[in-house]
């Protein structure tokens, strides 16, 4: 009898999707799925309003040339080395097609952002895990991380900032980091596509330590809050562009060509007028607003550095109830745990909601927590 593949096992429902689908059924805040509730800025609207009707055919794979100049000037990269692809997601794709195959090892880390193992996994990969501490903080285990190089090894997968946990990379680490990959000859594949959203220090950026090895990973959707346009992009090695973005015309082909037109037009003038500081700026507020408002609970809460998640501790709750009974949507932390177990009342929430959201989802919480707790 004919079958689907076993690998089709991969296409079961995430947890983020099952949260968003329960969230719109029960009528729940939606603190799960990270994706925020303003609308873009108008003046990526306005460029993508004049681009239908003018830029509408196929791109080259490899990306509308004026947006790779577009993203290499932003970067300070060579537009040779940029590949525009279809969000962050599709990046990541593109790479662990070009990077990986049967009886390679890819190590990231745990907790882990959830395209990650099926993507390396449809490349014949296997994921290796090292977990993160967390005691006040998140903090990488660099002996592990050593610990789990093998002669399999051919990548290290990081993200900086880091989704779900909200930490940034200091210096250091990421110079440990890189020493590793040097030492044991890996590439790096960093995933920055929440390269703007941080709180202190500008988070390293691993390809200025080794832009011999190192893959970056960007998004407009997540700089310019238009996640359902599907625009990002790859900055590879020197030279190594023309055959990443072939693996890519074998997907997509290409990305939608007027999105990338509305891209390349408004990157330089999100980087003019502050865009990314007002967005850090608005997305400290819904932080802290987050924060207190579940430390004020009795919740304990792990401050981000980056991203707009938070990673907090509320034990003995269950994120199926809370989105039936609390009217709360928010992601368990054994959605981001393959092989160890998640500590203990673990969840990620997304506070790149409105300020009314996170404030009626807070009530509702205070007033769930009031119930259940004897
Ligand atoms: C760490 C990380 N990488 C990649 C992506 C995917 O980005 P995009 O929406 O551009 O595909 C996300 C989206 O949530 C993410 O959190």
């Amino acid at each position: 009898m004919a079958h689907l593949h076993p690998r089709t096992q991969l296409s079961r429902e995430s947890i983020f999707a099952q949260m968003s689908r329960l969230a719109a059924q029960h009528g729940a805040i939606n603190l799960g799925q990270g994706f925020p509730s303003n609308p873009p800025p108008d003046f990526l609207l306005e460029a993508a309003r004049r681009a239908i009707g003018s830029v509408d055919q196929y791109t080259p794979p490899i990306g509308l040339p004026r947006l790779r100049e577009a993203v290499a000037e932003d970067l300070g990269v060579s537009p040779e080395d940029v590949i525009i692809t279809a969000g962050g997601t599709e990046a990541l794709h593109a790479l662990a097609e070009a990077l990986y195959g049967p009886d390679d090892e890819v190590v990231m880390l745990e907790p882990y952002f959830d395209v990650y193992i099926p993507q390396a996994r449809i490349a014949g990969a296997e994921p290796v895990m090292v977990p993160m501490q967390l005691t006040e903080r998140w903090e990488v285990d660099l002996p592990a991380l050593e610990r789990a190089i093998s002669v399999r090894t051919q990548a290290i997968l990081l993200t900086n900032p880091y989704n779900p946990t909200g930490s940034v990379f200091s210096r250091a680490e990421a110079q440990r980091i890189v020493e590793l990959a040097r030492r044991h000859d890996l590439w790096i594949i960093s995933d920055e596509v929440y390269d703007e959203l941080y709180f202190g220090e500008p988070p390293v950026r691993f390809r200025e330590l080794a832009p011999e090895r190192v893959f970056t990973v960007g998004s407009a959707g997540k700089r310019l809050e238009a996640t359902g346009w599907r625009i990002g992009w790859i900055v590879t090695p020197p030279g190594l562009a023309p055959q990443v973005a072939g693996m890519r015309q074998w997907s997509s082909f290409c990305s939608a060509a007027p999105l990338q037109a509305a891209v390349a037009e408004a990157l330089p003038i999100a980087r003019k007028e502050g865009f990314y500081q007002a967005l850090r700026e608005s997305y400290g507020r819904r932080k802290d607003l987050l924060e207190q408002g579940l430390r004020s609970l009795g919740l304990k809460t792990f401050s981000p550095a980056g991203t707009y998640f938070l990673t907090a501790l509320l034990p003995g709750l269950e994120a199926q109830t809370l989105v039936r009974e609390a009217k709360v949507a928010i992601i368990p932390g054994s959605a981001f745990y393959l092989h160890n177990p998640a500590p203990q009342g673990l969840f990620r929430l997304a506070f790149c909601k409105t300020s009314d959201e996170i404030e009626q989802a807070l009530e509702r919480l205070g007033h769930y927590l009031k119930q259940v707790t004897p």
